[in-house]
C-alpha cells in the first residue's frame, strides 16, 4: 500500500513500538526512493493499549536498534512524541498514513481527525487491529472511512482495515463500502466502550469476524483498484 498509492506526500506512521512496521515501510520508501517515513511514538511503554506488550521498559532503544540492523535510520525521521504533539505544526502532505497508536475510539479518532485534513488525493489510511477487541481502529474504520464519500476502495487485509482518499469520486465506491460496512458495523456492539467480549459474546464476536472479508488481496487487482 505504502509502495503503490497513487499520491504524493509523506509516509506518516503513528505508534512504532519496536519498529516493525517502521522498518518495512522504510525498506519500501528506500526501494522507491519515496522519501522519509516520519514515525511517531513517545515510547513511553507500557501503554494501556498494548497489553502483550507491556515490559515496563520504554520502547525507544529496541525501536532505534531495529532500524539500525535494517540498515534503514537514515530513512525513518522518528519523533519521540504524541501524535497530537507532532500534528501541531504539521503541514506536509501525506500519501500513506498508517494508524496503529492509541487505540481507544478517542485517540484513534484523534489520529484521523488531526492528519486527514493533510492527505492528497489518492492516499491510503490504513489501521492495524480492526478485527482485534480494541473499540478505537473498528469504530474508526467504519465511521470514518467506510461511511464517508470521500473515501473510494477500501477494504481488509488480515486485520489492517484500510481506505484510499478520493474526495472528488468516492462515492462511486458506495456500494462496495456499505457492504463492507454491514459486515464491520456488526463487530462494534461487543467492543463498545473499550469493554473485552468474554464467553458466549466471545464466540458470537468471533462468528461476525469470520463473516467480514479479510483475505490478502491480490496485488495486481489492488493497484488497478487503486489506480
Ligand atoms: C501496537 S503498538 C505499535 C506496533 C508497531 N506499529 C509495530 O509494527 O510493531 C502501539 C504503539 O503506539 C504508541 N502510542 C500510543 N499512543 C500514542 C499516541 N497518541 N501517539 C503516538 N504513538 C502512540 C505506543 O507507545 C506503542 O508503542
Amino acid at each position: 500500500m505504502a509502495a503503490c498509492a497513487p499520491a504524493q506526500g509523506i509516509i506518516l506512521e503513528i505508534g512504532s513500538f519496536k519498529g516493525k512496521s517502521t522498518v518495512g515501510l522504510a525498506s519500501i520508501a528506500q526501494r522507491f526512493d519515496l522519501g522519509p517515513v516520519v514515525a511517531v511514538d513517545p515510547h513511553s511503554a507500557p501503554a494501556v493499549t498494548d497489553f502483550g506488550h507491556g515490559s515496563g521498559q520504554s520502547s525507544w532503544d529496541d525501536f532505534q536498534a531495529s532500524l539500525r540492523t535494517a540498515g534503514v535510520e537514515r530513512t525513518v525521521e522518528a519523533h519521540r512524541a504524541y501524535s497530537s504533539d507532532l500534528a501541531r505544526g504539521w503541514t506536509r502532505p501525506i500519501r500513506f498514513l498508517w494508524i496503529d497508536g492509541d487505540h481507544t475510539y478517542r485517540g484513534a479518532k484523534a489520529d484521523i481527525d488531526l492528519f486527514r485534513p493533510h492527505l492528497v488525493s489518492g492516499a491510503i489510511v490504513a489501521l492495524h487491529d480492526v478485527l482485534h477487541t480494541f473499540e478505537g481502529p473498528v469504530r474508526v474504520f467504519a465511521e470514518e472511512l467506510l461511511d464517508s464519500n470521500e473515501f473510494g476502495p477500501a477494504g481488509l487485509c488480515g486485520s489492517i482495515g484500510w481506505a484510499q482518499y478520493r474526495p472528488s469520486d468516492g462515492g462511486a465506491w458506495r456500494d462496495q463500502r456499505c457492504a463492507l460496512r454491514r459486515r464491520v458495523g456488526r463487530l462494534i456492539a461487543f467492543v463498545k466502550d473499550g469493554r473485552e467480549p468474554k464467553g458466549f459474546r466471545k464466540l458470537r464476536f468471533k462468528l461476525w469476524r469470520g463473516l467480514v472479508p479479510h483475505a490478502a488481496p491480490d496485488a495486481a487487482a489492488w493497484v488497478r483498484a487503486v489506480s
